[in-house]
């Protein structure tokens, strides 16, 4: 399915095209070559200094029983609301932030931009995922201590979202208020109110 944006301004398709869905096909699955173009797409995003403060944990449903695992303990660490269309995600990927700089002058010293960085990255991996069929939905509604501990995630990283990724599958198999959500035109601000100045 898709939900192309109502743009007032014509945009590249894959701009266009890119949203969160919620229905995935639960009978397919990513391939390890797949998920590769989906980190290296997010690792060619700007990033202040070039530091890259993004990390990743990837975990592939129905690939080996390492991935499995994973992507078991990122689902187990997703909220109840998530959890109900997330169980037909192909792969759940947690994106983390180093909100430290590691090095040079500035080392130790908080890193303002980490986060925006990572959000970048994360635009990145959604709009490769568009451009090979998938579709992308990130998510902060995850228990952070949940996915710490049975991720081992370091105390030096911030857990910044979840982004889970899949092909499309049929809106009807989702919970009936789910549906609604996703059949619904796609909404934004009008330009008028989100630019202050300059349009
Ligand atoms: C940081 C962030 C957190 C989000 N958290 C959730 C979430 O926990 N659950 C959910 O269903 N959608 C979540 N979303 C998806 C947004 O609701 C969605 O991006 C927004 O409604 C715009 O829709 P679009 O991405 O289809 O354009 C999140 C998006 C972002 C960027």
């Amino acid at each position: 399915m898709e939900n192309r944006a109502p743009t007032n301004v014509p945009l590249h398709p894959l701009l266009a095209g890119r949203w969160s869905a919620r229905a995935f096909d639960g009978e397919r699955t990513i391939d390890g070559r797949t998920l590769r173009g989906l980190l290296e797409a997010a690792i060619w995003a700007p990033s202040s200094g070039n530091v890259q403060p993004w990390r990743f944990i990837a975990g592939l449903r129905g690939k080996d029983a390492e991935h499995q695992a994973r992507w078991q303990a990122i689902f187990d660490g997703l909220e109840p609301g998530n959890q109900r269309w997330c169980d037909r995600s192909a792969a759940l990927i947690v994106a983390l932030a180093v909100p430290a700089f590691e090095s040079g002058r500035a080392a130790g010293q908080p890193n303002g931009w980490a986060r925006h960085d990572v959000g970048a990255a994360g635009l990145s991996m959604a709009l490769q995922a568009h451009a090979v069929g998938l579709h992308s939905h990130p998510m902060a509604g995850f228990v952070p201590d949940k996915l710490r501990a049975s991720l081992a995630i370091p105390e030096s990283l911030d857990i910044v979202t979840v982004w889970s990724v899949g092909y499309p599958g049929d809106p009807d198999s989702l919970p009936e208020d789910l549906q609604r959500r996703e059949l619904a035109p796609r909404t934004r601000r009008p330009l008028e109110e989100v630019v202050l100045a300059g349009l």
